[in-house]
This record gives C-alpha cells, sequence and structure tokens, in this order.
C-alpha cells in the first residue's frame, strides 16, 4: 500500500495566477499590473482595515469559530444564524463541504474547465469526478441535468462563472432544480455575486431557498480581501450543522473574521469598487472587441479572451508579459487557447490594451510576409 493515495500522486496542486511571475526581480513587479487573479485593484476596503487593526490586540485568545460574523450575516439577510457558516475563504467552506459529504463511491458533477480551485479540491478527495462541456461558454444545465446518475452526490455550480464570467438565469436554474434529486448537494458558488447583483437577469440564490442548495460568497473579491481569507455560506441548518462538525474549530481567524465585518459597513467602497469595474468592463471588452479578439459576455470583474490555438496564447501571455502585464493563462483550467484579464485601475487597463494592440499588430506583420510567400 503507496503512503500517498495513487489520486494525491497524481494531482498538481493548485498554482495561484501570477505565483510564476511573483519570482520576478522586484524592481520588474512594482512596475507590473498584476491582471490574474481577479483581485479588487481598489486594495482592501478601509473599514476592513480598521476593523481588522482593532481586532489585534485580542490576538492571544483563540477565535470564536466565526459566530460573530455568523450573527451580522444572518441579521443582514434576515435568516437564523443557525443558516450560516463562515471560514478561511469560500474555498475553506468548500473543503469542509467536500469532507462531510462525499463518500468514496460518490461521483462529484460539474462543467468542463471549471473554476481551477474547486477541481483541486474534488480531486484530492478521490472520488469520480465528472464533467459536462460548456454550451458557448455557458454552463449546459439542460446537459447537467441529464448527466445525473445514483452516484451523484455533488453539483458544483458557479454563477458568475469562472473563468468564463457567463451567467445562468433564474429561470435556467429553476428548470434545472426541477430534475435534480433531493439527495443531490448544489453547491451555487456566489463569488462574484456583488459584480452581477444589479443584473436583472441575474439569480440572487437568496431570493429562494432549497433545503438541498449551499450558496458560497467571498470578500476576497468585491472587498478586497483576498490575503485575509474570509468567505461564508448560507444553508438549510441540517447542512450547517454537519458542516460545523467538520471545519477547523477555530477558523475563521479572528482578524479575518474582523475584517469581514468591518467589511459588510463599507458601503461606499463596494459602490467604488463597482463602479471602476463596470468603467473597466466597458473599456476593455469594448477595445478588446475592436482588436477582433473573442469573449463570452462577463458578469464579473474579468473577461476570458479566445485565441486560435494553445500556442498563440501562450505567445500572447509570454508578450504581454514582458509588456509588464500580467494575465491568467487557463492550461490548468482546461483551456489552454484562453487567457484570463482581470479588470484593474483605469491605468492598467488602457497598459494592457496598448500592449495587447502592440503585440497584436507586430504579429499582423509578422504574418504578412509568410502569407504573402505562401500565396506565390
Ligand atoms: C468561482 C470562485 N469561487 C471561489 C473562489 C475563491 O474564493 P475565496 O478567496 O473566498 O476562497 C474564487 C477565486 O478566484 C472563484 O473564482
Amino acid at each position: 500500500m503507496p503512503l500517498v493515495p495513487p489520486y494525491i500522486e497524481a494531482l498538481e496542486a493548485y498554482e495561484p495566477g501570477g505565483a510564476r511571475e511573483r519570482l520576478e526581480p522586484e524592481s520588474r513587479k512594482r512596475r507590473a499590473s498584476k491582471l490574474a487573479s481577479n483581485e479588487n485593484p481598489l486594495g482592501p476596503s478601509p473599514l476592513a482595515l480598521e476593523a481588522m487593526a482593532r481586532s489585534l490586540a485580542g490576538l492571544n485568545l483563540y477565535p470564536d469559530g466565526g459566530l460573530a460574523l455568523r450573527e451580522v450575516l444572518a441579521r443582514s439577510y434576515e435568516v437564523k444564524v443557525e443558516n450560516v457558516i463562515a471560514g478561511s475563504g469560500s474555498e475553506g467552506i468548500m473543503s469542509s463541504i467536500i469532507r462531510a459529504f462525499l463518500c468514496d463511491e460518490d461521483e462529484v458533477l460539474t462543467t468542463e474547465a471549471a473554476f481551477l480551485g474547486f477541481q483541486v479540491l474534488a480531486r484530492s478527495r478521490g472520488v469520480r469526478y465528472r464533467a459536462v462541456p460548456y454550451r458557448e461558454w455557458h454552463y449546459d444545465l439542460p446537459a447537467l441535468a441529464g448527466a445525473i446518475n445514483e452516484r451523484t452526490k455533488i453539483i458544483y455550480l458557479a454563477n458568475p462563472n469562472n473563468p468564463t464570467g457567463t451567467i445562468f438565469t433564474k429561470h435556467e436554474f429553476d428548470e434545472f432544480y426541477r430534475h435534480v434529486p433531493e439527495r443531490v448537494l448544489i453547491i451555487l458558488d456566489e463569488a462574484y455575486f456583488e459584480y452581477a447583483k444589479d443584473n436583472p437577469r441575474y439569480p440572487d440564490s437568496m431570493h429562494y431557498r432549497y433545503d438541498n442548495v449551499i450558496t458560497l460568497r467571498t470578500f476576497s473579491k468585491s472587498y478586497g480581501l483576498a490575503g485575509a481569507r474570509i468567505g461564508y455560506g448560507f444553508a438549510h441548518e441540517e447542512l450547517i450543522r454537519n458542516l460545523l462538525k467538520v471545519k477547523l474549530p477555530f477558523e475563521p481567524s479572528t482578524p479575518a473574521e474582523a475584517a469581514g465585518i468591518g467589511a459588510l459597513a463599507d458601503k461606499e467602497f463596494l459602490h467604488r469598487t463597482l463602479e471602476l469595474n463596470a468603467r473597466g468592463m466597458r473599456f476593455l471588452s469594448g477595445a478588446f472587441a475592436e482588436l477582433g479578439i473573442r469573449m463570452p459576455p462577463s458578469e464579473a470583474n474579468f473577461l476570458m479572451l479566445e485565441f486560435g490555438g494553445e500556442r498563440r496564447a501562450r505567445e500572447i501571455y509570454e508578450d504581454l508579459l514582458a509588456e509588464g502585464v500580467i494575465v491568467r493563462p487557463l492550461q490548468r483550467f482546461g483551456l489552454p487557447h484562453c487567457l484570463r484579464v482581470s479588470i484593474g485601475t483605469d491605468e492598467d487597463n488602457t497598459r494592457c490594451v496598448d500592449a495587447m494592440r502592440k503585440i497584436l499588430e507586430a504579429s499582423d506583420r509578422d504574418l504578412e510576409p509568410q502569407m504573402k510567400a505562401d500565396e506565390r
């Protein structure tokens, strides 16, 4: 019997966006525009920082397991505290879900090229992982419903989805839900909820509650707290009760929990974040379209760009890097011909477009003599 199970041996560790570039010399890093990890370009919420600083004097004491944050969330969403969980990022809660509910013979079902964090967590459990292709870069919910079998235990849906940025509507979800047996748990990952919530087509899952759905949200994106590791979830109290048994007892940390509570009060920061993102999204999607780049419509804080092939995407990634623009290659997600670009500050966005234009114009020039030679 090997010490390391074969499914762990075969697993590649999650590599955060921009990880390789972190090894670059400091001088180069300072000049770089990091558009690789869907982080908030405004920095952290100031009210979160204040709350976090105030919490530090209590670091000699163990945390309360997220109770204070759960209470605040329960009040603001008008649910019971028993319906809420807090953890080390939404990935922390995903990890607890996988440990709490999956047995060896169960299967996990999701879309192809799903959020990499989920892929790695689910595969680390060693259960069967099945995926259904996208339909025009959207979840193919009817195909997913058709793929459910008697071993399916968890269905993972991200809305908006990472890396495509696309959403499914309430109507589409309701139709899908009718086909999901009660014994199947749906993880509805709404990490990018705040960016999509004002779109009338976007279903806020808190407006309807099903007993076998867990909604996950995070402070990592719109509140700028990715480094603090704080996220939360809503579900039926039976699910939460069992998750609380499995969760690390003292997660989230005291400063992370305080930051979450502070962030929830920071309406002004959220407003500025969403405004900057909407402006950047209009600018980047318009400019990329003008450059002839294809991309699905995004409701999040990033865009997925499609190129002719893996080599082309790789070259553009390297050329952008040389121009000081760090984006996210998607081969680990299973989309080697695509790159993901996070919306940055106005300055980052302009720099990204200028660099992309320069790279595409140069490659067009390089291609011309070859094409002429081919014509001859
Ligand atoms: C769809 C999705 N879910 C979850 C996460 C992770 O969020 P957290 O930082 O709360 O663990 C991300 C981060 O990129 C994401 O894109």
